[in-house]
């Protein structure tokens, strides 16, 4: 495909409709990108290279341990053998070197076996301080360092960063140098599912989740990712008698759930510092008497905006999407759980899945009920904006067909890889900003001053 229609699409005749509604119409990019097929970096690239020395830790990755941020998992995978299940870590102003003991697992999946996959809760941190960690002790140690989050509170600066459906392209590649390279710093990775995407190759071939966890570390083993799961994730093949869902990634990604009371480990909540991030499941029930749906109606009700302003949630299927990619998927689950996340004053909703970025209006669609018949989004202040970020760069490649006319709800859309931040400066504002790969890494291509939609409920201006 050499080009793609690009439109700019500021619908004057539905404005007009509609303006009681909406004021201001959402537009369609007009940034033409030339669209390449994206394609997976082949194997023995440089981004997948083992580290040397006997059974030497490779795929670091750490993510929250704790409801608060004074714990960390640390995993890694050995090659060679099992070798130590010890992380030995130590403050950046203190001599003592605490050790922490971890667990191991092994996997088969098709004619793969997995290497030796080992995690590690590390905790009672102090906040905002710089650890260093070892693992791979006995053979060949190597040391990475994190720095926790400020203690949980209403004013605290802290700064995400927006990644979903990476996946292990050349343009994956770019995304990751670029979300390293922004001068914003995000200190924590949102991610917004389907990770390795191993499942696209033939038997599903799991050296590609290795490659990812190779390719990744250079930022995982760093600074925490917060895992949501993705359709890429589920990654079963009953036709082998592979009936398991998510079973390479179980085994190599652990989050916190049960210190959110959650009884999964792909839906549970964290705070740190002044944000409450809900991760939801959009692969798992989450109808009326489900254990998803039972956890997240207890769960809003103890959000406590005093403490953490921010209301973040996470999902990989979008509500709100006006691409001709996964459309309506969400739909279920909106229909499950929207007037929640209106009725609590959820401030951002961030989802991938579509290959594209999507900026919402603040909108809500919960009028509706079976006789009645009212079912057009309308403009809500209460109500959450919605962000598409799947724009990661696997190698399924950008979703370019989008639906016309732009629904006025959606804001902003554009096919294009990148990643994003939200930069949290106190209980009232946080800086927004969408990076598109193709600009430099400075550069904005979307953003948007965030009003708390508990403290300060007033209408925010967006500029893009
Ligand atoms: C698994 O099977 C594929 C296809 O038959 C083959 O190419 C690959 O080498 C096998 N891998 C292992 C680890 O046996
Ligand atoms: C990936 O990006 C890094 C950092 O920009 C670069 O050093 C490396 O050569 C790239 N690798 C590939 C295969 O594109
Ligand atoms: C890690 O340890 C902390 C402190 O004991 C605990 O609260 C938390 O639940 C643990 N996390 C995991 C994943 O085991
Ligand atoms: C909410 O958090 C604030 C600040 O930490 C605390 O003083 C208050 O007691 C909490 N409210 C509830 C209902 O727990
Ligand atoms: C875009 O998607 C629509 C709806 O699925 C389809 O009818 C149309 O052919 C697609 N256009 C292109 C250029 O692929
Ligand atoms: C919160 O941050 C915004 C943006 O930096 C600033 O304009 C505002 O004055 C801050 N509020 C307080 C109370 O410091
Ligand atoms: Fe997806």
């Amino acid at each position: 495909m050499g080009g793609v229609l690009w439109c700019t699409t500021v619908l004057l005749g539905v404005l007009l409709l509609n303006s009681a509604l909406f004021v201001n119409g959402g537009s369609t990019s007009s940034f033409v990108r030339k669209v390449e097929k994206t394609i997976d970096m082949p194997l023995e690239s440089d981004v997948f290279r083992t580290p040397p020395g006997y059974n030497a830790p490779q795929q670091v990755h750490i993510t929250q341990g704790d409801q608060v941020g004074k714990a960390v998992i640390v995993s890694w995978v050995t090659m060679d053998e099992p070798g130590s299940n010890t992380v030995s870590y130590w403050a950046q102003n203190s001599k003592t070197k605490r050790k922490a003991e971890g667990f191991l697992t092994t996997y088969r999946f098709y004619n793969y076996s997995s290497g030796f996959i080992h995690h590690c809760n590390i905790s009672h941190l102090q906040y905002n301080t710089k650890y260093y960690y070892e693992v791979g002790i006995g053979h060949t140690p190597r040391t990475f360092s994190f720095t926790t989050p400020p203690e949980v509170g209403p004013d605290v600066p802290y700064t995400f960063g927006l990644i979903g459906d990476l996946g292990q392209s050349y343009d994956s590649n770019i995304t990751l140098t670029h979300y390293e390279m922004n001068p914003t710093k995000g200190q924590t990775v949102l991610f917004l599912g389907d990770i390795s995407y191993a499942d696209q190759y033939p038997n599903h071939d799991n050296r590609r989740w290795d490659t990812w966890g190779r390719f990744a570390e250079r930022s995982t083993a760093y600074q925490p990712w917060i895992w949501t799961v993705g359709n890429h994730e589920i990654d079963f093949a009953p036709e082998i008698g592979e009936n398991e869902p998510f079973k390479p990634y179980n085994h190599r990604y652990q989050v916190p759930y049960k210190s959110s009371q959650s009884t999964s480990p792909f839906w549970y909540s964290i705070k740190r510092a002044s944000a409450h991030i809900i991760v939801l499941a959009s692969y798992s029930a989450y109808g009326k008497y489900t254990p998803q749906y039972k956890w997240l109606e207890k769960e809003f009700p103890k959000v406590n905006r005093t403490e953490t302003p921010w209301l973040i949630v996470l999902m990989h299927s979008p509500w709100y999407n006006s691409y001709n990619y996964h459309y309506m998927e969400g739909e279920t689950m909106r229909v499950m759980y929207e007037s929640w996340f209106v009725k609590y004053k959820v401030d951002v909703v961030f989802a991938g899945h579509v290959h594209a970025y999507e900026r919402s209006e603040r909108v809500s669609n919960i009028a509706y009920n079976i006789v009645n018949g009212i079912c057009q989004p309308v403009k809500d202040q209460s109500a959450p904006v919605y962000i598409t970020i799947g724009d990661g760069g696997n190698l399924e490649g950008l979703a370019t067909n989008m639906t016309e006319p732009q629904p006025e709800y959606s804001a902003f859309r554009e096919a294009s890889f990148g990643h994003a931040t939200f930069d949290i400066k106190n209980r009232t504002h946080a800086y927004y900003a969408w990076h598109r790969n193709q600009d430099g890494y400075a550069v904005t291509a979307d953003t948007m001053w965030f009003l708390n939609r508990y403290w300060k409920l007033e209408e925010e201006s967006t500029s893009t």
